[in-house]
């Protein structure tokens, strides 16, 4: 078992008030990190806090919003570990022809957002720190009608690249997730279960994963020291079905 570094450290994750950040927050947290866990909608916030029971913080930002996101950098002064598992932008799920361009656009709110928080975060990161990025299995795992997805995901991992190069010793890892059964599915209503059956039943593991599987993920990058411009991949082997 590799020692506990993130005791005492202060992690700020962003999108962390559901699904994958929020399970990220909880166990960063429950290994003695002091948490910031921040979102948009106070319907999260309300959730994060309840889960949260005063051990980590929760505040509200967007990932487009600079000033919100410079108030809790501020707040928190050293930053130890940056994290952003926002959703951050709207997916339109169609083929690529039967989008607009302002629909396929609007998918790359994802990425603006990421590099708001990098922009902003970075003055605050310890030069021992670590940015931590979230992708998705579309990013390489191609299916039709996901064009948005793929190239916004692939976006992300490669801007994780570029960053490990030009922040080192900062280090930037990215971890990409298959399908999850977040609040990201609840579109879904009743037929959640069923149809996140449905989409991973090619997969090499039948099920959707968890937030807590992907968020030890995170875990991971987060403390292993030696771990800068890697994508670990925690999709229960969907780029192989
Ligand atoms: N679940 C999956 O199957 C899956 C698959 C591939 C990739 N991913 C990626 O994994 C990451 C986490 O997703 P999830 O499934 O955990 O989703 P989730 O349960 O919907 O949680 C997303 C979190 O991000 C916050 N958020 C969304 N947009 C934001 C913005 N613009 N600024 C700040 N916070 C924002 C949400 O709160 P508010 O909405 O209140 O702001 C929430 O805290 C995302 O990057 C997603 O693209 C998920």
């Amino acid at each position: 078992m590799p020692n506990n570094n993130l005791e005492g450290k202060n992690v700020v994750i962003i999108g962390g008030t559901a699904g994958i950040g929020l399970a990220a927050a909880k166990m960063a947290s429950e290994l003695g990190a002091n948490v910031w866990a921040a979102g948009r909608s106070e319907g999260h916030i309300a959730t994060a806090k309840e889960v949260s029971g005063g051990s980590f913080e929760v505040r509200q930002a967007d990932t487009h919003d600079a000033e919100a996101l410079d108030a809790i950098f501020k707040e928190v002064g050293q930053i130890h570990h940056l994290v952003s598992a926002a959703v951050g932008g709207e997916r339109t799920l169609l083929p690529f022809l039967q989008q607009t361009q302002e629909q396929f656009q609007a998918a790359y709110d994802k990425l603006w957002g990421y590099c708001k928080v990098v922009r902003v975060g970075a003055p605050y990161l310890e030069d021992d720190g670590a940015i931590t990025f979230v992708s998705g299995s579309p990013a390489r795992k191609l299916a039709v009608g996901q064009s948005p997805l793929s190239c916004v995901g692939a976006s992300v991992e490669n801007l994780v690249r570029c960053l490990a190069l030009e922040l080192a010793p900062i280090r930037v890892n990215v971890v990409s997730p298959g399908t999850i059964d977040t609040a990201m599915f609840d579109h879904f209503g009743e037929e959640k279960q069923e149809r996140l059956n449905a989409m991973t039943a090619s997969h090499l593991i039948k099920r959707a994963g968890t937030s807590e599987e992907v968020a030890s993920g995170i875990l991971f990058v987060m403390q292993n020291e030696f771990a800068t411009g890697t994508t670990v991949d925690v999709d229960g082997g969907r780029l192989l079905s």
